[in-house]
């Protein structure tokens, strides 16, 4: 039996929200200057319960698209409805754990982000400065997610293209960035290898929109499907986020397993008692009603570090909003910004502690780091160096955490902690898995479309048009009209 078949570990591992400190129960606007206590905004319980009404419309309404194959809500299909990819995938991984050293993700956005946080979670910190077999025979792993020529030029000095696999991942099958690269390698693997070329590529992408799969079809070339309804961001538990994670040893049954989980939990009717439902409506309380314009995720991990670049895209792309689900213009969404726990207590909570009112933060922490390291003697001759002797860093860390959440709280600054028991791939899942649907949540609270980017299209297409690509011929016009530049204000 594996272990997330057994009802007690799976409860053991479930993560932990603490909403407390967003809630006028645990920040005293009365401690503040009276002058800005108005500005705390706290979140009552009154608060919640006038939104009640609305969260269980937004309940009902997500609820009919939920686990099935429905209109950009698919990814709630995806903890449990995949036995036959999640094969394909493994005897994939295999393949290219014996064929290959290296294994190379080509993709930008929703297509790199997820494989990135994934690995940093479930891997060790310096995976690629391991030896192979300290790493299980499981290739070196990159991700090439910018088109900086100097990046992709440092990554071709490091790999040797004979042993190297590059999974090119595009739901769209025609983002400009991840085609270029895909041109880039494809080209040097045609004249390194000749014929063997296409052996090399594994490409994910929409079973039958875009240029990829046209272009997969006509070389040979293994593919893997982003299935339709399952948007980039969304798209972490899907090939996406499985190869990767898969090629380089992750578990990803057990990852599923724990979206599973987090479904389950997600499907509660008592919204009080549902993680995802109560976080996305004390997150639309805060950003609609109380002023708080910016999110700063804080992971006390290093595992958990690109968790906050994951969690940026998902919460900026989906919120960000001109217009509403009805067409009017209503601006909305949070900014997120990612920090790290301790390392940014000594740049950036200076500001949080002591700044405007106008932001939540949000701490990821930790019950049990994967190792324990402990502080050593020798400066007994300074007491204030030494009391820290015997601790291990374990405690130091978490004490931070503590710490810093109490200086937040102290100063009217509103922050909520989620604590994974362990990293692990079904504490990773779980936490993905609620982080989308807490968005779908929030999305709907704010009656906007949570799975479109239309403010990302539009730059796309700018682009298409300055290279003069046919189709785009209208929007150069317009790029060639606009206003020139003030030189004064060129320095
Ligand atoms: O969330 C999204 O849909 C986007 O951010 C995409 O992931 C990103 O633009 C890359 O698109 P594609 O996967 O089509 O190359």
């Amino acid at each position: 039996m594996k272990r997330y078949e057994d009802p007690q570990w799976k409860a053991s591992m479930r993560i932990r929200m603490d909403l407390n400190n967003l809630m006028d129960s645990a920040i005293d606007a009365s401690a503040q200057d009276p002058k800005f206590a108005k500005k705390v905004g706290a979140i009552s319980m009154e608060d919640v319960q006038a939104l009640m009404p609305k969260a269980q419309k937004a309940k009902a309404s997500l609820g009919r698209k939920w686990g099935k194959a429905s209109k950009m809500m698919a990814w709630t299909k995806l903890p449990t409805g995949q036995a036959a990819v999640v094969a394909d995938i493994k005897k994939t991984a295999d393949r290219v754990k014996n064929g290959f050293d290296t294994f190379v993700v080509l993709g930008i956005g929703g297509s790199a982000l997820g494989p990135i946080a994934v690995q940093q979670a479930l891997n060790h910190l310096h995976y690629n400065e391991l030896s192979a077999g300290a790493r299980g025979g499981c290739p070196r792993f990159y991700v090439e997610d910018n088109v900086d020529p100097e990046r992709m030029a440092a990554l071709l000095d490091v790999v040797d293209l004979e042993r190297t696999c590059f999974n090119v991942i595009t739901k769209s099958g025609s983002t400009s960035e991840t085609m270029s690269q895909y041109m880039i390698v494809s080209s040097m693997l045609r004249e390194k290898l000749g014929a063997k070329w296409a052996k090399h590529i594994i490409a994910t992408t929409d079973k039958r929109n875009g240029n990829l799969i046209k272009i997969a079809k006509e070389n040979g070339i293994k593919t893997f499907v982003v299935p339709d309804g399952v948007g980039g961001r969304f798209s972490e538990l899907c090939p996406v986020g499985l190869l990767p994670a898969a090629v380089c040893g992750i578990d990803i049954e057990e990852m599923l397993a724990g979206a599973a989980y987090m479904d389950e939990l997600c499907r509660e009717d008592d919204l009080m008692k549902n993680p995802g439902y109560l976080s996305g409506l004390l997150m639309f309380i805060a950003m609609q009603q109380k002023g708080k314009n910016i999110q700063v995720m804080m992971p006390y991990a290093d595992s958990l570090k690109y968790m906050a670049d994951w969690y940026a895209q998902l919460w900026a792309e989906s919120l960000g909003k001109k217009f509403s689900t009805r067409g009017k213009v209503v601006h909305v969404g949070q900014t997120p910004v990612k920090s790290l726990g301790v390392t940014d207590q000594h740049s950036q909570v200076q500001l949080y502690t002591e700044g405007p009112f106008d932001k939540v933060i949000t701490f990821l922490g930790v019950d049990r780091y994967r190792s324990e390291v402990t502080i050593g003697g020798g400066c007994e001759a300074y007491p204030n160096v030494s009391f820290l002797t015997g601790h291990t860093l374990n405690e130091l860390i978490s004490m931070e955490q503590v710490a810093t959440e109490y200086a937040l709280t102290r100063a009217g600054k509103l922050n909520q902690t989620i604590t994974l028991p362990e990293v692990n791939p079904f504490t990773v899942g779980e936490l993905l898995y609620l982080f989308m649907v807490q968005t779908a949540v929030a999305g709907e609270l704010l009656g906007i479309d949570a799975f479109d980017q239309p403010g990302v299209e539009e730059g796309k297409n700018a682009t298409y048009a300055l290279f003069g690509r046919p189709g785009y011929e209208e929007k150069k016009a317009e790029l060639d009209a606009r206003p020139a530049k003030n030189p004064s204000l060129i320095l």
